[in-house]
């Protein structure tokens, strides 16, 4: 039995992917990585299994493949640099329909497999853009409909803390940086390199302590403000 489990959500690319790779070098580890298209990572640690966030059927039937895990690091998520003025109601429906539904409809099938292990860690991929203090006059980065999901789905980390904490969970949200990934990329061309921000991720996920939760950070380990 490997010493630590952990489930990466969304792993095809970007971040999610590159957290795998790294969490794979460890013999410790065991890895399942979640996708939409099934994958092989040729990785005898990493075990894939497939998912859609949005569709409570997919993510309950990937949970019956995953009897035990130490953590959960959701870091799938859909985000594009729009503003609420011309958001219409279907979009911000999906905004709020993966990003913040998403999540929780993880966590709801994933829990028996959080509870069958001490570890007890979830580990939600934030943003900056969803701090409502940091987003007052913001002028960087990515605002609008994906700010008010990311600021929900902070919300859920902190009501997830409060439903769980005598369980002994911890609950983290982690600012992975500007990335230069598919979703950064958007916003031009000045991201960090991948590696970076998913070490710096690990660096927070792997610091955490009952403690300190629930703890907002960014992947250089600075706190932030809800
Ligand atoms: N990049 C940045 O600068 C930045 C900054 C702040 C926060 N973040 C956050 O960091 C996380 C990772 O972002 P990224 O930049 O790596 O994004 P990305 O390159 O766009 O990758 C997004 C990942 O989410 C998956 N995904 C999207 N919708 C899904 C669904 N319905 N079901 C399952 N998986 C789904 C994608 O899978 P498919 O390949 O199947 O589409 C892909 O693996 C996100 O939570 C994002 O909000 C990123």
């Amino acid at each position: 039995m490997p010493e630590s489990i952990t489930l990466v959500i969304g792993a095809s690319r970007g971040i999610g992917q590159e957290i795998v790779h790294q969490l794979s070098k460890d013999p410790n580890n065991q890895i399942i990585a979640s996708v939409r298209t099934p994958t092989e990572f040729n990785n005898p640690r990493v075990k894939s299994v497939v998912l859609d966030l949005g569709d409570r059927k997919s993510v309950e039937a990937a949970a019956t493949q995953v009897p035990e895990i130490d953590t959960l690091i959701i870091n799938a998520a859909i985000g594009d640099g729009e503003k609420v003025l011309t958001t219409s109601d279907e979009r911000l429906a999906e905004y709020f329909h993966i990003n913040v539904g998403g999540p929780l409809r993880v966590v709801q099938a994933f829990l028996p497999a959080l509870l069958a292990r001490q570890t007890r860690k979830i580990v939600l991929i934030s943003s900056s853009s969803g701090s409502l203090v940091e987003q007052i006059n913001a002028s960087s980065g990515f605002s609008g409909p994906y700010s008010l999901s990311k600021g929900a789905g902070n919300m859920l980390v902190i009501q997830l803390h409060n439903e769980l904490r005598h369980e002994g969970f911890t609950l983290l949200a982690v600012h992975p940086g500007w990335v230069a990934t598919d979703m950064g990329n958007i916003s031009g061309s000045g991201g960090m390199p991948i590696p970076k921000s998913a070490q710096g991720v690990l660096q927070q996920v792997e610091r955490v302590e009952k403690k300190d939760s629930p703890l907002f950070v960014a992947w250089d380990g600075s706190v932030i403000q809800w």
